[in-house]
């Protein structure tokens, strides 16, 4: 049987938010944990992915990947067991992302909700970006290239290390899906062409682990998913936020009118997510069926919205504590050195493999 891989990314766009934790760290540390010894996993600050967002500085955009790594550090990934490294310290994500957008469908791409929904988070509204018809040339030059090809270069990074598993939140399954179909067009394509492809797959389909933390939204905009591309910072908590931060946050939360505390995620988005997000915190990856039933057991039925936020703000900020100590510990000794060390490592464990992948892939297509 194939060895089970585990591939995820996180982009260095500063300290994780809790919708990152819950929806992503949490279980990548739980799948390092529960691993098989012939089970690897690859978890990569996606640096080049970060640069579709003009949010960041170079001197910033240096600092928040040290910052990532240090966040992963400090949530529990081990870097003798799980190989952390970013992503553009190996540069064969940058090639394989090229060869994948050679057959990727630009129609395909054009359906993706995450490209939608940053077009229209960057006030670009369009119905169709291809449609010749409906875009108004203003905004068609605002049109990126690098965004709209996002999910091939994601696509890349998961298939150059052979995953068979990429844990991710519910955000990103469609573009888990995209990866899955680029490797079996890539296979169709070019797995015949070689004599020694013909044996067997060259790239590898993988499937998704969606987090039971399906979506974290945003105190300012309960509507809208927790992201670190909202301007509002008090919209996220960061997992390096101290607890008189969290408390302001929490507090400061967009709920509702009505004053007593009620689980109906589609009427009551904002006190739902809080409930959401306790009973995420306070059981390890409960699915939201469970919400109602911890809901019970949390004594805050009928109670003031306040009574629901202060148990919030004291659950999140327990759990979030030894994160923080951490945190601090790691970028604190030596000057974060440790760290940087701990990404070369990564990067010559990381490098190794998508070599062999790129060997194999570039004898297939004959370059
Ligand atoms: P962001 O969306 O804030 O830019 P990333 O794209 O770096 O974050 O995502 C890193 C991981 O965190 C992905 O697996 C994604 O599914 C997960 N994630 C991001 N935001 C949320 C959220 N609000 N709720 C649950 N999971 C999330
Ligand atoms: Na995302």
């Amino acid at each position: 049987a194939q060895p089970t891989v585990i591939f995820s990314g996180i982009q260095p766009t500063g300290v994780p938010h809790l919708g990152n934790y819950l929806g992503a760290l949490r279980q990548w540390v739980s799948l390092q944990n529960e691993a098989a010894p012939s089970t690897t996993l690859y978890y990569s600050i996606v640096d080049l992915h970060s640069l579709t967002s003009r949010s960041q500085s170079p001197a910033e955009r240096k600092l928040a990947k040290r910052q990532a790594l240090a966040s992963l550090l400090a949530c529990g990934l081990d870097p003798t067991r799980s190989v952390l490294y970013h992503q553009s310290s190996v540069p064969q994500h940058a090639e394989l992302h090229w060869i994948l957008s050679c057959d990727a469908s630009m129609g395909l791409l054009s359906r993706m909700t995450q490209w939608k929904s940053k077009l229209a988070d960057d006030g670009v509204i369009i119905e169709d970006p291809l449609d010749k018809q409906s875009p108004n040339p203003r905004s068609a030059e605002r049109l990126k290239l690098g965004l709209f090809s996002y999910p091939v270069l994601q696509a890349a990074d998961i298939l150059l290390y052979a995953a068979t598993h990429v844990p991710v939140g519910e955000d990103q399954v469609q573009h888990i899906e995209f990866a899955r179909n680029t490797a079996n067009v890539f296979n169709s394509t070019y797995g015949r062409s070689s004599e020694k492809a013909k044996a067997r797959q060259i790239l590898t389909p993988p499937d998704c682990i969606v987090s039971p933390a399906k979506r974290v939204m945003s105190l300012a905009e309960p509507e809208k998913k927790m992201s670190k591309s909202h301007a509002l910072l008090r919209s996220r908590i960061l997992i390096t936020d101290s607890a008189e931060e969290i408390g302001k946050k929490i507090r400061a939360a967009v709920t509702d009118s009505e004053d007593t505390v009620t689980y109906n995620p589609a009427q009551r988005p904002g006190v739902s997510n809080l409930l959401d997000i306790i009973s995420y915190m306070e059981n390890g990856g409960h699915g939201p069926q469970d919400v109602a039933s911890d809901f019970q057991n949390m004594q805050v039925t009928g109670s003031r919205l306040r009574v629901l936020k202060e148990l919030a703000a004291t659950v999140v900020t327990q759990h979030l504590h030894p994160i923080r100590q951490n945190y601090e510990r790691l970028l604190g000794e030596r000057n974060g050195k440790d760290v940087d060390d701990i990404a070369h490592q990564g990067q010559e464990k990381a490098s190794k493999k998508a070599e062999k992948t790129m060997r194999e892939v570039r004898e297939a297509i004959g370059i």
